[in-house]
């Protein structure tokens, strides 16, 4: 992800490209996502590349048209532990009724790194939105990893990480998911209690860069560490992973679409619009086993 100007607007092949931050992440206008020839998916695919997170705005998509829009990046997720739409289970309706609190996605994670083949990306798409709050944000975590020590990236470069959904599924708050009682339901599979190995810095498949991957929500330890001695190393990565200077913030409107690159973006889902309702369907990408280096 480079660094640009936020006013700077930048012609990629068919694209205007509006950087948000010196960071990541950009707006792109003058787009239909529900009517794309190959080449203007392709410079898509690139802006990604290059910006970690890309946003769209004024977008019309039918669930059908989401579902096909995703399917141009590869294979779609059905989530093992959260329930889709029953007519489209692909579709993760991401509701939160006004008066109660956010639980989905508010702290930094990067979607189903305790999976095997964790989401490549997620395709998310805004209906009700409320009229203040309800943001995302996301942190570029090829910065996170280029900004540490040398001493630092050798020791992480040949390192494992154990990633499990336990803690963040079995929650206080997952009680009442796995009853139906709320919004976004779960079903119980035994996937929740499984652990997961992977490189503790990823090689990204596409540009080459090596990306920081662990998160605060399912990264529980190093492999051939204890919990308690994995810990303070872990704290550290989780604070400096997710620093002001590698972010952007998107205000979603309605008919925004979010599209983000989670082997080497992190995103977090604000909690501070408890009187409103806010309202979006994500469709989630598979990725690929992660590798410390590309082709290993
Ligand atoms: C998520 O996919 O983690 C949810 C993001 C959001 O609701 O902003």
């Amino acid at each position: 992800m480079q660094t640009q100007s936020r006013t700077q607007s930048t012609e990629t092949g068919r694209l205007n490209i509006q950087p948000l931050t010196g960071a990541m992440g950009a707006e792109i206008d003058g787009i239909r996502l529900n009517d794309l020839n190959d080449e203007t998916f392709a410079a898509i695919q690139n802006a990604l590349y290059q910006y970690g997170a890309i946003f769209f705005r004024d977008q019309d998509f039918t669930h059908e048209e989401q579902i096909a829009f995703a399917r141009r990046f590869g294979e779609l997720e059905v989530h093992p532990i959260v329930n889709g739409l029953e007519a489209h289970p692909e579709i993760i309706k991401v509701l939160k009724p006004a008066g109660d609190s956010a639980t989905f996605g508010t702290g930094w994670h990067s979607d189903n790194s305790f999976f095997e083949r964790p989401s490549l990306g997620s395709v998310l798409y805004g209906v009700t939105i409320p009229p203040q709050g309800g943001d995302t944000l996301f942190a570029n975590q090829y910065l996170a990893y280029e900004t540490l020590s040398d001493g630092l990236k050798q020791t992480l470069d040949g390192m494992i990480a154990i990633h499990t959904a336990g803690p963040a599924y079995t929650s206080e708050t997952a009680k009442e998911k796995y009853a139906g009682k709320t919004p976004i339901s779960y079903r119980w599979s035994d996937s929740v209690h499984a652990e997961v190995e992977h490189p503790v810095v990823r090689t990204h498949p596409a540009t080459g860069r090596k990306a920081l991957y662990v998160n605060q929500m399912f990264t529980q330890r190093f492999k051939g560490w204890s919990e308690r001695e994995s810990r303070p190393l872990l704290e550290y990565l989780f604070e400096h992973s997710c620093k002001p200077d590698f972010c952007c913030r998107f205000r979603w409107q309605p008919k925004s679409v979010a599209i983000w690159d989670n082997r080497c973006v992190q995103h977090y889902a604000l909690d501070d619009y408890q009187q409103y309702e806010r309202l979006l369907y994500r469709v989630t990408i598979t990725g690929e086993h992660p590798e410390p280096r590309s082709g290993e």
